[in-house]
């Protein structure tokens, strides 16, 4: 059974480890994840300043997600789903949340610089190609910015 819990302090390097194995998925090399250790190095400053949330599935950490508000607008910070879960409805439910959390927090859109590979998720999920975005982690590298008006 999967539940979504709020993420804990003592688990952050491990759910930072997560999001790399992740985020590997699309075939990057060690130099391009290295690139993105800062960015996804999820912190105690997150947990505080952010909604922060753990999917658990047989006491295991599958996946992992992060919004943040500010005025009427939310970002999608992070959403990351442990390889071998793929495909098995995590991302689904970890969007959702996500779209409920923003929106009971007040905002009006939800904004997501997603990875190129993941932007079709994005599209089924119901959000909307709105530009591109600098990349936090890799100097020159555009994303693929998507909305979803809440
Ligand atoms: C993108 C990601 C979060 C999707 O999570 P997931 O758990 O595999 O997705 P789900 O199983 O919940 O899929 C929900 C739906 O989206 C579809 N889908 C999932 N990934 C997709 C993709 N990359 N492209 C197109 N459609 C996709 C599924 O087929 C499913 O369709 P359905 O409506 O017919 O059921 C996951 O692939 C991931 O963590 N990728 C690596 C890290 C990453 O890039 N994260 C996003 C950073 S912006």
């Amino acid at each position: 059974m999967l539940r979504l819990r709020p993420a804990r302090a003592d688990e952050l390097p491990a759910v930072t480890e997560l999001c790399l194995r992740s985020k590997a998925v699309w075939g990057y090399d060690a130099a391009f994840i290295a690139a993105c250790r800062t960015e996804l190095t999820v912190t105690l400053d997150d947990l505080r300043g952010s909604c922060c949330v753990v999917a658990e599935q047989a006491g295991e950490a599958v996946g992992f997600a992060q919004v943040s508000v500010a005025g009427d607008t939310a970002v999608l910070d992070k959403l990351f789903i442990e390889p071998a879960c793929l495909r098995s409805g995590i991302g689904r439910r970890l969007w959702v949340w996500a779209v409920e959390t923003a929106g009971r927090l007040g905002a009006r859109r939800l904004l997501i610089d997603a990875d190129p590979d993941a932007a079709d998720f994005y599209r089924r999920m119901g959000a909307r190609p709105a530009g591109t975005a600098p990349s936090g982690s890799i100097p020159g590298r555009r994303l693929p910015r998507l909305a979803l008006d809440l």
